[in-house]
């Protein structure tokens, strides 16, 4: 029997800033691996725990196309211990992986109808691998915006991408709360973008990871949209240790993020949610 406990040793295969406090890790299994491996394919939404040994262990939401099989990459806030640890490693040092866990986004579901993806700061990685799924099976869905705030021009991450999504009929709406003076994008909360988008609400699901404010990004953007809690789904952040329901680490309310999200239906934990 497969142990999904056991963690694969990885190489750092590149190493890029994002912002002053946010580096992308690319990820590589050390062996080749089978075309038919399954091990690095993941649903956007669902996470990895990345290891560094002598300093443990944290999870991180896939941010590559889940389609790739060579690699997986991740954005990675410089926050403490494990994330300080990995901050400071070079191309070609060797880490662990373990993964991918939790549900990810009902892609099934999202299938056909419009999509609104509202983040801020570091909670884009996962929607930037949902930007990536979308943007590979354009077809499948109707009018896509992502809405994303951050501080200034500078933390804005994936910027490289914006582009290629563009260019995939995604519409990337950005704000920032201090604007530099070439800045010709929105100044102001994420909340403040209600106005660029039209939407039918009967056809459009959103999701959501971020930060605190993005519960003014509900109440301030999906509830004026129309668009109905069971159609919202947000991604939740809680410390975690084993990352298969074990060690009860990750409640929030009655559930296990781990096991039964991170990714939540709203209706479902609203009132857990901090
Ligand atoms: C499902 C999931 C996906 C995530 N995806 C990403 C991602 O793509 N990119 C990214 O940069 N971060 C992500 N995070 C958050 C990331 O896991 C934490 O920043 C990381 O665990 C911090 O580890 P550390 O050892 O550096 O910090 P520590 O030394 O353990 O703590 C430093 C500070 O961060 C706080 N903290 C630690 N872990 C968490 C957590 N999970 N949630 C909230 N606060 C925390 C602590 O309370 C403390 O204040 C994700 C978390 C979850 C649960
Ligand atoms: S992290 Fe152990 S139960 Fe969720």
């Amino acid at each position: 029997m497969e142990n999904n406990y056991k963690p694969q040793k990885v190489k750092v295969s590149k190493i890029v800033p994002m912002s002053k406090n946010v580096k992308l890790f690319r990820l590589t299994p050390r062996k080749k691996l089978p075309a038919n491996d399954q091990k690095l394919s993941f649903t956007p939404g669902q996470f990895f725990l990345i290891g560094v040994w002598g300093y443990g262990e944290a999870p991180f939401g896939g941010a590559s196309s889940p389609l790739e099989r060579k690699f997986v990459d991740f954005g990675v806030r410089k926050v403490g211990k494990v994330t300080t640890t990995l901050h400071n490693l070079k191309e070609g040092d060797e880490i662990t992986l373990r993964g991918p866990y939790g549900n990810g986004f009902p892609l099934d579901f999202f299938e056909g109808k419009d999509i609104v993806a509202v983040t801020g700061g570091c909670g884009i990685p996962p929607i930037a691998a949902l930007m990536e799924y979308i943007a590979a099976n354009r077809k499948k869905f109707g009018n896509v915006y992502l809405l994303y705030g951050a501080a200034t021009p500078k933390d804005l991450l994936f910027k490289d991408s914006y582009p290629r999504w563009e260019k995939e009929r995604i519409r990337v709406i950005l704000t920032v709360d201090h604007p530099t003076p070439d800045w010709k994008g929105h100044v102001g909360l994420v909340s403040g973008l209600t106005k660029e988008i039209k939407v039918n609400p009967v056809n459009t699901v959103a999701t959501m990871c971020g930060p605190g404010p993005m519960t003014n990004a509900l109440e301030n953007i999906l509830r004026p949209l129309g668009i109905s809690d069971r159609r919202i789904f947000v991604s939740e952040e809680r410390k975690m240790h084993c990352g298969i329901g074990k060690c009860q680490h990750c409640t929030t309310g009655d559930k296990y993020v781990c096991v039964d999200g991170p990714v939540f239906n709203f209706d479902e934990v609203q009132g857990n949610w901090d």
